[in-house]
């Protein structure tokens, strides 16, 4: 096997199999890098030009029941200053952000049972009908499908739900009293539901292998999602995972460029954990295919306590500025803001 032939191969029929894609990543040289992310972004290129999109993100809440040991936000980390927001204050958030020109508010969260499907569907269904050109992407976690059926119907659009990896034995490893196969279901459903679906995984999780990131890539690839969200792992001292050592940017802009060149369409944010390790990381992933960034909406009292990982970035910082910061990065690497919805198929 050449690694170059594996890239001519992937950028032609958006595939490889799994020991092509392992060969890949464990052979690859740094000038191999230079034309796989070349490649990667010639492919984001061509179906969204120089477009970024804008979503604005709102962390509503971060009360969560679950454990994941990699979360600053799990219910055991008892030193967590947990806040939830009310209907009118995520309205006021809408409200700036709208000013500010988003058109996508991302509405995101722990797995926090006082937001019932009722309450949900309050937020929701007035969120969209105060605004009527806005989409409404949700992201709280695993629900049943009747509660992902409710929240679809009060009109949210789309619904981010990681997978996290796509390897039985490390994603339970690095959960508690949770299984990769309920995950998978909550995807199909919300598929089935009709939602634009997000899944996506983290890079450097302790124990993660190539083969297991190979894995990732050929999942993502059966699911066909409309977005994928890939992250760097930042250890949270006060978790489980809090003593391993991290993802790198340089991985996770491999596994981006392979995610941009598996899917070709896909929507591909550039992470904040990315530019939580690097000044320069949300830049660097622009240029390997990334083409959304999802600057934060959420009032700047609560901003520090969404602590999923320490040292997260913009946590001082107000929204407007934050649209102008993302704005200025983004024009910096030769790309341009998008306000509209940035809907899947809105390249066409
Ligand atoms: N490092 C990086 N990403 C994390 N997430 C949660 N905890 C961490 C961490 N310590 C990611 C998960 C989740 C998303 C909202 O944030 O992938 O799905
Ligand atoms: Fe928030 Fe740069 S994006 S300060």
């Amino acid at each position: 096997m050449k690694v170059l032939d594996l890239i001519e191969k992937l950028n032609l029929e958006n595939n490889l199999t799994k020991e092509e894609i392992v060969y890949l990543l464990t052979h690859m040289t740094e000038e191999e890098k230079a034309i796989l992310f070349d490649y990667s972004l010639q492919t984001k290129r061509k179906y969204y030009g120089d477009t970024v999109y804008m979503r604005g993100l709102i962390e509503f809440t971060n009360y969560c029941m679950r454990n994941c040991k990699y979360c600053g936000i799990r219910a055991k980390q008892f030193d967590a200053n947990r806040y939830r927001l009310t209907k009118d204050e995520i309205l006021k958030c809408c409200d700036q952000g709208y000013w500010l020109g988003y058109r996508t508010f991302v509405l995101q969260g722990g797995e926090d049972p006082y937001y019932t499907d009722e309450l949900l569907v309050d937020i929701i269904s007035s969120i969209k009908k105060r605004w009527q050109d806005v989409a409404v992407t949700i992201s709280i976690g695993e629900r049943t499908m009747e509660s992902y059926q409710a929240i679809k119907n009060a009109g949210a659009d789309r619904y981010l739900l990681r997978h996290e990896t796509a390897n039985d034995d490390l994603y339970e490893a690095i959960h508690e009293d949770m299984s990769l196969s309920s995950r998978k279901e909550c995807l199909n459903n919300l598929k089935a539901i009709g939602f634009q679906v997000g899944a996506g995984f983290m890079v450097g999780i302790p124990g993660q292998t190539p083969e297991i990131l190979a894995e990732d890539l050929l999942f993502l690839k059966s699911l066909n999602p409309h977005m994928v969200g890939i992250g760097p792992f930042i250890p949270h001292a006060k978790t489980p995972l809090g003593g391993y050592k991290g993802g790198t940017v340089e991985d996770t802009l491999v596994m981006l460029a392979l995610t941009r060149l598996m899917l070709p369409k896909v929507l591909l944010p550039s992470t904040t954990a990315l530019g939580t390790l690097d000044n320069k990381g949300r830049e660097k992933a622009l240029k390997v295919g990334a083409n959304v960034v999802m600057p934060n909406l959420s009032p700047t009292d609560v901003r520090e306590k969404y602590e999923l990982y320490q040292d997260k970035i913009c946590t001082g910082d107000e929204a407007a500025h934050c649209r102008q910061c993302i704005e200025g990065r983004i024009n910096s690497v030769g790309f341009h803001v998008d306000m509209g919805r940035g809907d899947y198929d809105s390249w066409r």
